[in-house]
């Protein structure tokens, strides 16, 4: 088996094809001087492939854009795998206002195109699974990896209602309450938070999908320190960090811990194991 990597998850590449026993492809990722990007597979695809790659920031989804093109070129088949550790435009998963493009839906009827099996980790909502209308997708809910970061947990808050059902089975994984915020987003950088349950004394896990700019996760961590919360660990499973967020948020917390979906200095666990499982079951 063949991994190919777009240039932005070779680490975490690297670790699946460990976990298999399959080889690296080298790929030749060039920038030309008007940004457009180059493509060359440094050796031939002729056994069975495996592509991983992110559709985020914009350049990697063009990049996973044009690898896929390729393999499906060279190997004339469409049923190899494309592993998408972070599906980009999750959160425009149907149209708010009217006049909004569905972006969701826009990036998986293009990511299908060319490939007939797919495999996210934690899509930020489920149904987006519903907008891949050709291709087989399986999505991986990384709950024990989280569970795992637990240290003396007495409860796992998420801070919102949208990652409640991943706070309840990382709860579950760790066998300690769950409670969650409710949230009301006033614009892109600013948030409305509250919470009922009682966290006087407790050390609370905050478990969320995704953080973007950090004011959801800082609003969180303000509110339960303020309501005598005896500490407060952050995890969450897509670790953006646009515009500094993750130095704003190790100052209100005692840890900040992402996956390598997208690899940071925040990353510390890893979502290798449970995708080489699904590729190994086929
Ligand atoms: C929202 O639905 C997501 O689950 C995250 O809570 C959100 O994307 C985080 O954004 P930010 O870090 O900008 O508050």
């Amino acid at each position: 088996m063949l991994i190919v990597s777009a240039s932005g998850s070779i680490a975490l590449a690297r670790r699946v094809a460990d976990r298999i026993g399959a080889r690296m492809v080298e790929v030749n990722v060039k920038r030309f001087p008007d940004g457009e990007i180059y493509i060359r597979a440094e050796k031939p695809l002729n056994e069975e492939i495996v592509l991983i790659g992110n559709s985020y920031p914009n350049d990697s989804l063009v990049e996973l854009l044009l690898l896929q093109d390729l393999i499906y070129d060279l190997t004339g088949k469409r049923d190899f795998y494309t592993v998408i550790p972070y599906f980009g435009y999750g959160r425009q998963d149907r149209r708010f206002l009217n006049g909004e493009c569905v972006s969701s839906k826009a990036c998986a009827e293009l990511l299908e195109l060319k490939c007939g099996r797919i495999i996210t980790i934690n899509l930020h909502k489920d149904a987006i699974r519903d907008y891949f209308k050709k291709a087989a997708i399986h999505n991986l809910v990384p709950s024990r990896e989280l569970s795992e970061l637990s240290r003396d947990t007495d409860i796992v808050v998420s801070p919102d209602e949208g990652s409640f059902y991943l706070a309840e089975s990382v709860a579950r994984e760790i066998g300690v309450d769950c409670a969650h915020f409710d949230k009301k987003r006033v614009n892109d950088r600013e948030v409305e938070s509250s919470i009922e349950s009682d966290v006087e004394g407790k050390k609370v896990l905050i478990v969320d999908d995704i953080i973007s700019t950090g004011t959801t996760i800082i609003n969180a961590s303000r509110i339960l320190k303020n309501g005598g919360a005896a500490g407060v660990e952050v995890a969450c499973v897509h670790g953006l960090f646009a515009e500094g967020a993750a130095e704003r948020i190790k100052k209100e917390c005692i840890s900040l811990n992402a996956s390598d979906t997208i690899e940071s200095c925040y990353t510390n666990y890893s979502v290798s194991e449970s995708i080489a499982k699904k590729i190994k079951e086929g």
